[in-house]
């Protein structure tokens, strides 16, 4: 008793394409295209995504402008942790939060229904800038310095959880923001 052995096509890559198959394949390609073309689009319609202006620093210059900002506006210690400063700038200012491992620095209070252009940063590693119950988030690179306008809405406390692991200490870096009537 023998067996029959049938060699493989020498052209199967050659085969042409099931009809199925190239349905599918536009279909799923269609859905990319309408995908990318909302991610751009939901900068200007709706809540998704929030437009930033993005500028390169250097970490010391970024360090020192934060630094600079807190000793110039600080208010108090803040009572949960008081070796944070409580920050509260004036409406229309530049505000400036630098992560590091493993906190965000320095706590801000700012007003109700006023603007400001908050700059976010990092100082070592990259973190995420999780702002809750918001759920707003944002990247901060070292060596790059982010600014959004933003016009607090609600008052109370919020706080930015670092969403990026970091390091060790990843889960114990929050900070906060307390918004003001
Ligand atoms: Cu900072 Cu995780």
């Amino acid at each position: 008793m023998g067996y029959s052995f049938t060699a493989p096509d020498k052209n199967w890559a050659r085969e042409p394409i099931e009809r199925t198959e190239i349905l599918w394949i536009i279909i799923a390609g269609s859905w990319c295209l309408f995908m990318f073309v909302w991610m751009i689009a939901w900068h200007w319609i709706g809540n998704q995504n929030m437009n930033t202006e993005a500028y390169k620093t250097f970490t010391d210059v970024y360090a020192k402008k934060t630094e600079e900002f807190t000793k110039q506006y600080t208010v108090r210690q803040d009572a949960s942790d008081p070796s944070l400063p409580v920050v509260a700038p004036p409406p229309g200012s530049d505000v400036y939060i630098a992560g590091s491992i493993f906190q965000w620095r320095p706590v801000l209070e700012l007003q109700k229904g006023k603007s400001y252009r908050l700059h976010i940063s990092s100082l070592d590693y990259v973190h995420g800038f999780s702002l809750q119950p918001e759920n707003i988030n944002f990247q901060a690179y070292p060596g790059y310095e982010q600014v959004i306008t933003v016009t607090p809405n609600k008052a109370g406390t919020y706080g930015i959880v670092c969403n990026d692991y970091c390091g060790l200490g990843h889960h114990t870096m929050l900070g906060r923001i307390y918004v003001k009537e």
